[in-house]
């Protein structure tokens, strides 16, 4: 995880340490426990390091040249000698990464024996004292010390002796250059500098890129250790708007991005992707692989695919599936599904199943990333850059994606999409209306340590899905489960005034739903029914708009909705930190 930053300005500014700050911030959805930055001034490093979310820079100075950070530990605790940058001995040389250096102990206890003095138990430490012990330029080190390092790393570096030079090297974690005006800024993601330019150099594994200031210019060039010989990098222009970002009059970037999901939707319609992506499905054994909020995303699709077009899909955590990759057969299809395009286990899946001659298709949120561009096929849901690290539009929108990839694979695509688009204006008709039960509901359960939620067939993963975005943002103990699975174990835990929220729309599942529900109630639950349906056990009910019989696998398009409004109003209620909650980052780029 982490953010990563690195800037080289033509000319030295006072403004350049706000600046390189101002980039970490949009970097901050990849880890916030601390941050700090280094910038050239004169033949000095200043290095400013703070634990907690990033605040305004307390150092001045000219600088043209300089590095931040963004951190979620991994190695070592959160505390400020963890933090980045790490030094050298003699504080000439500094040094950010994202990533994990497998290897970093054998280093550290090589560089210890030569003498390096070390400061912090990271990984990343390692990194400047093996710069600190090379000679010749930046590019000139860099090159030598890339092949000692395994595991998975972006890094910059900067150094006090070298005014006039930046280098970073890169090795599955992600890292893009944006190319503006009299400026080149290094970042784990676009977003950074997207303010600036859109013009964008992605870099690939075994990437060092060098930026040098010289006649008045920056120059660069680009070495890949793997493949040990120059190499040259496309200039992409990224179709981003730097706009999407603001937060508007929302209280919150969660908020925001729950609220605009019926556009959002509207927009994630995409005929030509579902086609594409059903075509190389057919005939084969496709298994889509996912974490978190995603992966319950392909539970539906599991569903959806089942009901819409007989088609099997197996659905597998990423970490989990990866032990099963070696043992795949050459007609099986693995399809990615992910909001960021990075997650390390995802990708993790996706290189050993290519490796191995596997296809590998995707369903992704961000068009730069790397799941994006090491995919055969690609289906973007197109939602714009989600901010708040708990997901909601990104989900709807993969949800949207198997609804029409299923009905291409059924050949029936264009005449569904009108059902579709009637589903996706009841939700924008209904969007105020369950803000203001979510807030009733939240109510309730803002005193209460443990709360269930029950559905079953294509509601199951919603009720994981719902009691996923109550933990994370609310941290009250929250269970989603096939309802069915109740009375074998959970329904101990159900007493006086437990809240138990009942997935249970008028569709194949009403019936057997409504009477795990009555189960719980008969111990004492508090049930909260998501229902076009009123019933008499209900002790509150949110009033889903009724969809047709022949509708009726769309309820998760619309049901999904109050649940995120839920999550957010309790967490509200509970003054959490909304859109980033504690111990978690929104991509998850270690293993
Ligand atoms: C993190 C995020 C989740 C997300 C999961 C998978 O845990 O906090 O919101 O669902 O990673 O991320 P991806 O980018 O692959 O969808």
């Amino acid at each position: 995880m982490c953010g990563i930053i690195g800037l080289i300005k033509l000319n030295e500014s006072d403004s350049a340490i706000k600046d390189i700050v101002n980039g970490l911030r949009r970097l901050e959805y990849r880890g916030y426990d601390s941050w700090g930055y280094a910038a050239l001034n004169g033949t000095n490093i200043l290095l400013e390091k703070k634990i907690g979310r990033i605040s305004e820079p307390s150092l001045n100075g000219q600088s043209a040249i300089l590095i931040g950070h963004t951190r979620w530990a991994t190695h070592g605790g959160v505390d400020e000698a963890n933090a980045h940058p790490h030094l050298d001995c003699n504080g000439q040389i500094a040094v950010v990464h994202n990533g994990i250096i497998e290897n970093y102990l054998e280093l550290r206890e090589r560089l210890i024996k030569e003498g390096h003095t070390f400061k912090s138990q990271t990984d990343s430490e390692v990194v400047s004292h093996l710069f600190e012990k090379e000679q010749g330029s930046l590019f000139d080190r860099a090159k030598r010390i890339a092949p000692l390092l395994k595991g998975s790393f972006s890094l910059v570096v900067i150094s006090a002796a070298h005014k006039d030079e930046i280098v970073a090297i890169k090795n599955e974690s992600p890292l893009a250059i944006g190319i503006a005006d009299n400026e080149i800024i290094f970042a784990s993601d676009p977003l950074a500098f997207i303010d600036k330019t859109n013009t964008t150099i992605f870099l690939t594994e075994g990437d060092i890129a060098f930026a040098k200031k010289t006649n008045n210019k920056i120059s660069f060039e680009f070495f890949n250790y793997i493949l040990n010989k120059s190499v040259d990098k496309e200039q992409i222009k990224l179709n981003w708007n730097a706009s999407e970002t603001n937060l508007g009059d929302y209280k919150h970037y969660m908020l925001k991005e729950i609220i605009e999901q019926p556009k959002v939707m509207q927009d994630g319609i995409d005929f030509d992707s579902a086609e594409s992506l059903a075509n190389e499905m057919r005939g084969k054994k496709v298994i889509a692989i996912a974490c978190g909020t995603a992966r319950h995303s392909a539970v539906i699709g599991k569903h959806i695919f089942h009901k819409i077009a007989k088609f099997s899909l197996d659905v597998m955590m990423a970490h989990e599936f990866v032990y099963f990759v070696d043992d795949l057969d050459k007609n099986t299809v693995i399809l990615a599904v992910s909001q960021s395009g990075e997650t390390a286990d995802v990708m993790e899946c996706v290189r050993k199943a290519k490796q191995r001659g596997i296809k590998v298709i995707s369903i992704v949120n961000v068009p730069s990333s790397t799941l994006a561009r090491e995919s055969e096929k690609v289906f973007y849901t197109n939602c714009g850059p989600e901010i708040a690290v708990a997901s909601t539009k990104a989900f709807s929108n993969q949800i949207l994606a198997f609804y029409l990839i299923a009905h291409a694979l059924q050949g029936n695509l264009k005449s569904q999409i009108i059902n579709i688009k009637s589903v996706i204006d009841l939700l924008s008709q209904n969007m105020s209306y369950f803000d203001l039960k979510a807030r009733e509901i939240a109510e309730y359960l803002k005193n209460k340590n443990h709360v269930y939620m029950l559905g079953r067939g294509v509601n199951f993963p919603i009720a994981l899905e719902g009691a996923l975005k109550l933990k994370e943002i609310s941290y009250i103990h929250a269970e989603g489960m096939p309802a069915g699975e109740l009375k074998h174990g959970t329904l101990a835990l159900i007493e006086h005034g437990t809240p138990v929220i009942l997935l249970c729309p008028t569709d194949y599942t009403y019936y057997d739903s409504i009477s795990n529900g009555l189960e719980t109630k008969a111990r004492g639950a508090y049930l909260i029914g998501i229902s076009d349906k009123p019933h008499p056990s209900f002790n509150m009910w949110v009033q889903l708009p009724q969809l047709d019989k022949e509708n009726e696998i769309f309820y998760p398009l619309i049901e999904t909705i109050p649940l995120q409004l839920i999550a957010y109003h309790t967490a509200v209620l509970l003054g959490r930190d909304v859109d980033k909650p504690r111990n978690l980052a929104k991509s998850v780029t270690v293993k």
